[in-house]
């Protein structure tokens, strides 16, 4: 049911039609019986900021942002979270009424959300972690592993300038590597996160020394479209344990759902059936 006193939020990037967000959180809100709705937003470039100042004062409660306009909602935010400092992007923009922009990002806690659905055994604060890339996803998880407790994370990137500018932002547990060396990178490593735009899957020319890692690795890929990506493949097919971005993406939403509606996402909805559906993906 959607009342004249519906709780809007929505999500916001650019493209938007094949978010699995508005199903996710729908569904979410249909289950919990909450006066809701939850609706996608595509501006152009320059049509973000004339979208939020919009918002500006609750005309609604708030959005989830995605690509390209992370960066650019930490920017209007007011008052943003220790998270989305840290990873210098914003995921979640919830609108005071006294006109505060409050800028959060969770993508961190979805990760680590991931990880204990999928690879529960693992202990981020058992030994080193590597991640490969050093784009905007990639310091948000190297921002989350490192307050969750990671003694270290490695850096590995195509342009070793642009891994060591990110691990210059987040301090000595850090450390930048070339691809080169990703293999010295994975050695002792509790988890190999993917964290590039790519899926990894060999095509672009790029080895991943998936052999390695040790046995108890737990291999991760931020990408779910496809949901076996060509890493988690190869992960597969060595034995080691793997998590996928979907798991990630549904994790990510739960504190969104929460900081937008004010309960939490109720237990016993299949929003990964649903999730697994829109992509074309069988259940199974
Ligand atoms: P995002 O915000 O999604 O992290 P980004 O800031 O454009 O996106 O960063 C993309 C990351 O994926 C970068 O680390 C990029 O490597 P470079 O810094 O060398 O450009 C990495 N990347 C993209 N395509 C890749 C590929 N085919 N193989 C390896 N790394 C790739």
């Amino acid at each position: 049911m959607i009342s004249g006193c519906a709780i809007v939020a929505g999500v916001v990037g650019r493209p938007i039609a094949h978010s699995l967000s508005p199903q996710i959180h729908n569904a979410w809100l249909e289950a919990a019986g909450v006066d809701g709705v939850y609706v996608p937003f595509a501006p152009d470039d320059r049509g973000f900021e004339r979208l939020v100042e919009g918002f500006r004062g609750g005309a609604i409660r708030g959005l989830n942002v995605t690509l390209p306009f992370k960066e650019a909602a930490l920017a209007i935010s007011s008052q943003p979270s220790e998270a989305a400092q840290a990873a210098g992007a914003a995921n979640v923009l919830v609108f005071e009424p006294d006109g505060r922009i409050v800028a959060d990002n969770t993508d961190g806690v979805g990760l680590l959300r991931a990880f204990r659905a999928q690879a529960p055994q693992w202990d981020v604060a058992a030994g080193p972690v590597a991640v490969l890339g050093a784009g905007g996803a990639a310091r948000g998880a190297v921002a989350a592993l490192i307050a969750a407790g990671a003694p270290e994370v490695r850096v590995v990137n195509r342009t070793l300038a642009k891994a060591e500018t990110l691990v210059g932002m987040l301090g000595p547990k850090a450390r930048a590597l070339p691809w080169s060396r990703a293999a010295d990178a994975f050695g002792e490593a509790t988890a190999v996160i993917n964290a590039t735009s790519g899926g990894l899957d060999g095509a672009d020319g790029f080895d991943i020394p998936l052999a390695a890692t040790p046995e108890a690795c737990v291999v991760m890929d931020m990408v779910y479209k496809p949901l076996a990506t060509g890493l988690l493949k190869a992960a597969r097919a060595l034995g080691r344990p793997t998590v996928d971005g979907l798991e990630m993406l549904i994790g990510q939403a739960v504190p969104s759902f929460e900081a937008f509606f004010g309960v939490s996402p109720p237990a016993g909805v299949d929003v990964r059936g649903l999730a697994l559906k829109a992509l074309g993906e069988k259940t199974a």
